[in-house]
C-alpha cells in the first residue's frame, strides 16, 4: 500500500502553491495537478525548494476524467483540495460559458471520478462573493447567499451541488471554505501571486505600482459609507489561508459530516488604509487617483471567523503589515513574476 496522499487541483496557482508548501511541511504526500491556464510550471520547483521535500506533479485538466481516474488508482488518495478554476469576475461577465464549463462542469467531472474511485473527503475553494451584498457585517455563514456575476454563480452552483451530494450520500465529508480577500506571499519571497494581465485585485495592483510597472492606483469610489469613503474588505494572509486548509483536512479526517466556514480575519480594512500600509512596508509612494465606483463593487465586507475558530481551532495570525511586507518581498524579488 502506498502512503496516504492528498490530491491538490490547481496546485501551481496562487493559493494552491502556498497550501502545497504547508502540506509538505506537515508530512503530507502531495499529488498536484494543474493545466497551467493561469500559472507557471516554475512554481513546482519553488514549492519544493521552500518545503525541502518533493511533491508529485501532473499536467492535467480537472475535466479529463481518465487522467484523474488513473491518478486515483496509482496513488492512495484519501482527500482532495479543489482549487482549480477560473477566478476573474470581469472575465466571467464576458465569457460566462468558460466559467461554467471550467468551474461547474470541471467540478462535476472531478466529483464523479472521486465517487467512482471511493475518495470521499473534499475541501472546496469557495468565496465571500457568495454573500453578494451582505446586509450586515461581520458576515456569518448563515447569511443569505446570492450571485451578481457568472463567477459568483459558478461558486454558488458548486456549493449547492455539494450540498445535494452530501444529502444523497452522507459518507462524503466536504469542507466548503469561503475565502475573503487573500493577499501576501510566502515569506521566502519565492512564491506569490502572479497575475497574467492587468491585475483586477487591489494588492497585486498596488505592488505593481510600487515596483514601477504601473504609474498609479485608481481608487474606485470615494463616497462609500466607510471610514474614508473607499471600499472596506477583509484581507487575509495567504499563509493563514493555507493553514486553514490543513485544519479543514484534519477535521475531515477525524469527524464525519460536512461544514462551511469563512476564512477571514474579521477585520475590515479600507483601500486607503491598505495603500498606506503598503507604502510603509515598501518604502515607496503609491500615487493614487480617486475615480468612480467600479460596477458591481460593494461598500463593506468582512468575515465573522467565529465558526472557523470553533470548528477548526483556526484563526488568522498575520496582520496587515505582515501581508504587505511579504507581498512586497515577492514583488521586489520577482518584478516580472515567474
Ligand atoms: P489561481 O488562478 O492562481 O489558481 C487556480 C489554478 O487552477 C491555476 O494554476 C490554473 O492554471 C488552474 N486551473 C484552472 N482551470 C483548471 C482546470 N480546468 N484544470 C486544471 N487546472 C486548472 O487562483 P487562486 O487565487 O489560487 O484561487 C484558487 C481558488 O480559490 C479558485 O477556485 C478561486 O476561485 C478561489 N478563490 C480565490 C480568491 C482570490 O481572491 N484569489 C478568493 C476566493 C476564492
Ligand atoms: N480596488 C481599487 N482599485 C483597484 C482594485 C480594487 O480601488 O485597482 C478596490 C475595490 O473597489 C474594493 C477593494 O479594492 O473596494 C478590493 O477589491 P478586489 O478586487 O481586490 O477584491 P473584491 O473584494 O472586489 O473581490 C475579491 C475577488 C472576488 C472574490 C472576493 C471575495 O476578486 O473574486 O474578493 O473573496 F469573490
Amino acid at each position: 500500500m502506498t502512503q496516504p496522499s492528498v490530491l491538490v487541483t490547481g496546485a501551481s496557482g496562487y493559493i494552491g502553491s502556498h497550501t502545497c508548501v504547508c502540506l509538505l511541511q506537515n508530512g503530507w504526500h502531495v499529488i498536484g495537478i494543474d493545466n497551467f491556464s493561469n500559472s507557471s510550471p516554475n512554481v513546482i520547483r519553488r514549492i519544493e525548494q521552500i518545503a525541502q521535500r518533493s511533491m508529485s506533479f501532473h499536467l492535467a485538466d480537472i475535466r479529463d476524467s481518465s487522467a484523474i481516474s488513473e491518478l486515483c488508482r496509482q496513488q492512495n488518495i484519501t482527500a482532495v483540495i479543489h482549487f482549480a478554476g477560473l477566478k476573474s469576475v470581469s472575465e466571467s461577465v464576458s465569457k460566462p460559458l468558460d466559467y461554467f464549463d471550467n468551474n461547474v462542469c470541471g467540478s462535476v467531472t472531478l466529483l464523479r471520478v472521486l465517487q467512482q474511485e471511493g475518495v470521499r473527503q473534499l475541501v472546496f475553494s469557495s468565496s465571500a462573493t457568495v454573500y453578494g451584498e451582505p446586509n450586515t457585517v461581520p458576515v456569518t455563514e448563515d447569511a443569505p447567499t446570492s450571485a451578481t456575476n457568472p463567477y459568483g454563480r459558478s461558486k454558488l452552483i458548486v456549493e449547492q451541488m455539494l450540498s445535494d451530494l452530501i444529502q444523497a450520500d452522507p459518507t462524503w465529508r466536504i469542507a466548503t471554505l469561503r475565502y475573503f480577500n487573500p493577499v501576501g506571499a510566502h515569506e521566502s519571497g519565492l512564491i506569490g501571486e502572479d497575475p497574467r494581465d492587468i491585475p483586477n485585485n487591489l494588492m497585486p495592483f498596488i505592488a505593481q505600482v510600487a515596483v514601477g510597472r504601473r504609474h498609479e492606483l485608481r481608487v474606485f469610489g470615494d463616497d462609500y459609507p466607510t471610514i474614508d469613503g473607499s471600499g472596506v474588505r477583509d484581507y487575509i494572509h495567504v499563509m493563514d489561508l493555507a493553514r486553514g486548509h490543513l485544519a479543514a483536512l484534519h477535521r475531515l479526517s477525524t469527524h464525519a459530516g460536512s461544514f462551511t466556514v469563512n476564512l477571514g480575519t474579521g477585520r475590515g480594512i479600507s483601500v486607503l488604509q491598505a495603500v498606506a500600509a503598503f507604502e510603509q512596508a515598501s518604502g515607496h509612494t503609491i500615487p493614487t487617483r480617486r475615480v468612480a465606483r467600479r460596477s458591481g463593487d460593494i461598500a463593506t465586507c468582512y468575515a465573522s471567523p467565529a465558526r472557523a475558530a470553533a470548528l477548526l481551532g483556526w484563526q488568522a495570525e498575520y496582520d496587515l503589515d505582515k501581508m504587505c511586507t511579504d507581498h512586497w518581498r515577492w514583488q521586489r524579488n520577482n518584478p516580472d513574476g515567474y
